[in-house]
């Protein structure tokens, strides 16, 4: 008696575990498709917005450095500090699409991160001044490594431009040292707002989800992390975060110094 109870209502959960099963399989096909298509709009926006993009940025330039008027060159230093932004979204967009259509250039230069991380630091010292925040290039010494640049560097903006935008005081470092024997490690750390440890797994998913409240920046596109986790795939290296709410951030990563699928062809 208890037995065919018990396989009776065996059989009943059986059948809601079904049921759930295959709501949940539909939910996540229509998530997937709905990706799909923000991942193509993403691709076409991109694309049609480029080049105008490209004419606004040189120009701004071109009329920041040719007036003599003080007050016409602080209106195109704010022009050109917005189409930077935008530039920098665009250009996401554009390398997602380009993993996504298996266009992404795989080239392997040899890159020496000292003067990588110089270069980068100093490319946003300008905004990190305007926030009043110290931006710091912390290596001791010469490492090089062969790795894809374009995508060392996509990742390197991503980071470091994330962590001046959610810092409101104090500093960004960003460091490099070696790992174990076959890899180095880059870092990013801020002393800035930090990030709650349930958002930290939901930061690399596509239009990432996190809770925007709690900062005046307010919500983004949620797809720079998602790149440098792609970008990061392909080059064979990881990520981790660690985060301390209103104690900063800091987001390590690890790449080998040799790639995986490494082709002595392929170093130019
Ligand atoms: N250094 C950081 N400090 C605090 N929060 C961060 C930091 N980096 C990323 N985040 C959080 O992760 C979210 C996703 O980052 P990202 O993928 O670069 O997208 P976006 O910058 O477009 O919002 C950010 O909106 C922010 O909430
Ligand atoms: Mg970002």
């Amino acid at each position: 008696m208890l037995n065919k109870k018990t396989a009776a209502s065996a059989t009943t959960a059986l059948a809601i575990a079904k049921r759930n099963l295959k709501i949940a399989t539909e939910a996540l096909k229509q998530a997937n498709k709905l990706n799909q298509v923000k991942t193509a709009i993403i691709s076409t926006v991109a694309h049609e917005l480029r080049t105008p993009l490209s004419a606004i940025v040189g120009f701004t330039e071109l009329i920041s450095l040719k007036t003599t008027d003080e007050e016409i060159r602080d209106y195109a230093n704010t022009a050109s500090r917005g189409a930077n932004k935008l530039s920098m979204i665009i250009d996401n967009m554009l390398d997602l699409s380009k993993i996504d259509e298996g266009r992404f250039e795989r080239k392997i230069e040899l890159v020496e991160l000292k003067t990588f991380i110089e270069n980068v630091v100093a490319l946003f010292t300008q905004v990190a001044h305007e926030k009043k925040i110290d931006l710091l290039a912390d290596v001791s010494q010469s490492i090089s490594i062969k790795c894809n640049e374009a995508g060392l560097t996509r990742i390197a903006f991503n980071l470091v431009n994330n962590a001046i935008k959610f810092t409101t005081s104090g500093s960004v470092t960003f460091r490099c040292k070696k790992g174990n024997a076959n890899t180095v490690v880059l870092e990013v750390e801020d002393t800035g707002i930090g990030i709650p440890s349930e958002d930290i797994p939901k930061l690399f998913d596509r239009f990432s989800d996190v809770d925007h409240q709690r900062h005046p920046q307010g919500k983004g596109a949620g797809l720079g992390l998602s790149l440098v986790k792609e970008l990061l795939t392909i080059m064979g290296g990881k990520i981790s975060v660690d985060s301390e709410l209103n104690r900063g951030t800091r987001v390590s990563i690890e790449l080998p110094v040799i790639p995986p699928r490494f082709l002595s062809s392929e170093l130019h």
